[in-house]
């Protein structure tokens, strides 16, 4: 993944910063900034394209979106204080980043928390599962619109293939900026170590980890595939995006604009998840045919094993989380059956 020079990315929060501040708008048109950390051939650059387009030819008398992908603007953290602020008006931020601004987000970060991906999905489509989670920032600034489908989460490393946690033992593995993840890789054995998205690449390269965990879409979109060789189907989590916008805009929004990005959000939900299926696909067939990556299926269970006391220790830190928790494995149990 090509990077934006920090010095650049921070020149432009700065003018954005100025910008804002000073109400400065394209003629009278209000210009809505939306940053996320993907490249531009990625499911979520197209559904936030898409969402563009819309609110353009909804309302593009009044405003302007535009899209700033491939960390342009920061790292996700950075862009989550931006769109605190309202330097910004909305992000793409992981759920994992999520957990240090609100402690509601851990629930979606535990390991093995969904049976499958349908129970995923229907979970994440219940109001009554998200509606307090996406409101709990509201005092921080900012609030989720919606949610993201990023797929499963699994090891990969550079040469060690992950066939049971055992493998794991003394390896530096990256992981996301989030307790629960830094959690989750010493109760497995490895090493945890985190850092951003952006800097996973560099760090393989020149052997400061040794693997890291995330999509398959990581191996081909972010050029991982090119230095890791082995990708274990372990699926330890299916940790959504979140598209989180300023509390001050939303509000900002007549009752008649609200609804149109409203609408707008869900088609970013709808269009990304459409997408994401083709290009699981098509990441899996080049990191196989043009990376030489394998693809290992270890058994599941002993991972598993290891990580589920982790949903008793936050339910006893956070009970007030338990009726949510209770609602997914309800989902869970009917998507079973
Ligand atoms: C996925 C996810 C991103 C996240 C990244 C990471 O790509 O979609 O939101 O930043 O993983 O591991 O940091």
């Amino acid at each position: 993944m090509r990077m934006f020079p920090k010095t650049a990315a921070a020149l432009l929060c700065m003018l954005f910063l100025a910008a804002s501040l000073s109400g400065c708008s394209s003629g009278e048109k209000r210009i809505v900034r939306i940053g996320h950390n993907q490249a531009t051939d990625h499911p979520t650059n197209v559904a936030l394209l898409a969402f563009e387009e819309y609110i353009e030819g909804e309302l593009g008398d009044r405003y302007e979106v535009e899209v700033y992908p491939s960390e342009l603007l920061g790292s996700q953290t950075d862009m989550v204080q931006l769109t605190q602020t309202g330097a910004i008006d909305f992000c793409v931020a992981s759920n994992s980043i999520l957990e240090t601004f609100s402690k509601d987000y851990t629930l979606f970060n535990l390991p093995y928390l969904f049976v499958s991906s349908e129970a995923y999905h229907q979970a994440m489509d219940d109001p009554e599962i998200t509606g307090p989670i996406f409101e709990s920032t509201r005092q921080a600034g900012f609030q989720a619109v919606t949610w993201i489908d990023a797929g499963t989460r699994n090891f990969y490393t550079v040469n060690t293939p992950i066939e049971s946690p055992a493998d794991l033992k003394g390896l530096k593995i990256r992981v996301q900026q989030s307790p629960t993840n830094v959690a989750m890789m010493s109760l497995l054995g490895g090493s945890a170590t985190p850092m951003g998205f952006g800097e996973v690449y560099t760090a393989l390269q020149s052997k400061v980890i040794d693997g890291a965990e995330n999509n398959e879409l990581a191996l081909t979109s972010n050029g991982h595939g090119d230095v890791c060789k082995f990708y274990s189907y372990d699926m330890h989590q299916m940790i959504p995006d979140i598209l989180i916008g300023n509390c001050g805009f939303l509000d900002s929004l007549s009752p008649e604009e609200r609804a149109v990005f409203e609408e707008g959000f869900r088609m970013v939900n709808t269009v990304e998840r459409q997408e994401w299926g083709k290009a699981v696909e098509a990441a899996k067939d080049r990191a196989a045919n043009q990376q030489g990556v394998t693809f290992l299926y270890p058994e599941v269970q002993p991972f598993q094993d290891i990580c589920t006391p982790m949903h008793r220790d936050l339910l006893e830190d956070y009970p007030d989380l338990a009726p949510i928790y209770e609602g997914i494995q309800a989902w869970n149990a009917a998507c079973a059956e």
